[in-house]
């Protein structure tokens, strides 16, 4: 998977990509990142990226020339999707990850002051995604979000590929609690279940752990998830456990 990164601020990304799973899957040649400056692709001396807003109205917005000249130097030839960081967009989640993990590059335009001139968004028909319902600086950080999401789900980058599986979100339903050693801390213990060596016993109550979790701390993924075709043993303990909801 290439990550094209377009960024007034690239080196916002060196860091990130220095360590844990995104170092080791781009050492891996998993993944890769490009990053590109639209202040490189400017034609005045002074290297300018923004201008006041038409209409009057505070802080500078973006310009197309440098944006779009930027966003034509890249490489085109493959399966790509652009996404423009944006907190008016659809908000990113799990599928969508999932979407774009398949596609072979993902191109990423990063905003910053009061953001785009509208027409960068018309030229180069980018999906338009958010992080939620705040307003950030800039890209760079919900860019950042999304590429470790995807990397995620790419085959190889997790060490254990069934891990992203049992995520939360992953089957609309948030994950089961996890406990490590010790057995007891501060008078807190383990549940036995965890401890028996009985796999189906643990399969079946970490299933209902996803049940009870996601229909306590979200009941809104938990109603959904309800309303999607289940299978005979998710049935079954629904059914049995029905007293507990
Ligand atoms: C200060 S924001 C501009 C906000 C813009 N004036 C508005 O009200 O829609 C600067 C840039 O940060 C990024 N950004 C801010 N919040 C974001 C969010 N929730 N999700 C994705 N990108 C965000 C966008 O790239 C945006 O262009």
């Amino acid at each position: 998977m290439k990550f094209d990164v377009l960024t007034l601020f690239p080196e916002m990304f060196a860091q990130a990509f220095n360590y844990s799973i995104l170092k080791r899957a781009t050492e891996n040649g998993l993944i890769s990142l490009n990053l590109v400056n639209p202040r490189d692709f400017t034609l005045d001396k002074h290297k300018k990226v923004d201008d006041t807003p038409f209409g009057g109205g505070a802080g500078m917005v973006l310009m197309c020339q440098p944006f779009i000249d930027a966003y034509n130097s890249l490489d085109f030839d493959c399966d790509y999707e652009a996404v423009i960081l944006s907190p008016q967009g659809e908000k990113f989640n799990q599928s969508i990850a999932k979407e774009l993990s398949e596609r072979e590059k993902i191109i990423f335009i990063c905003g910053h002051y009061e953001g785009f001139d509208e027409r960068i968004k018309k030229i180069t028909k980018a999906r338009e995604l958010s992080i939620g319902d705040f307003v950030l600086t800039g890209g760079e950080y919900p860019a950042l979000c999304m590429i470790d999401a995807i990397s995620r789900l790419i085959e190889g980058v997790l060490g254990d590929d069934t891990s992203s599986v049992s995520d939360s979100h992953s089957d609309g339903l948030l994950e089961y609690p996890q406990y490590t050693k010790p057995r007891e801390f501060m008078g807190e213990s383990v549940p036995e279940i965890l401890l028996s060596g009985n796999h189906g016993e643990i399969e079946k109550w970490r299933r209902l752990q996803q049940f009870l979790t996601t229909n306590k701390k979200r009941p809104d993924l938990f109603k959904n998830f309800l309303k999607t075709e289940l299978n005979k043993t998710d049935k079954k303990l629904l059914r049995e456990n029905k007293h507990l909801f």
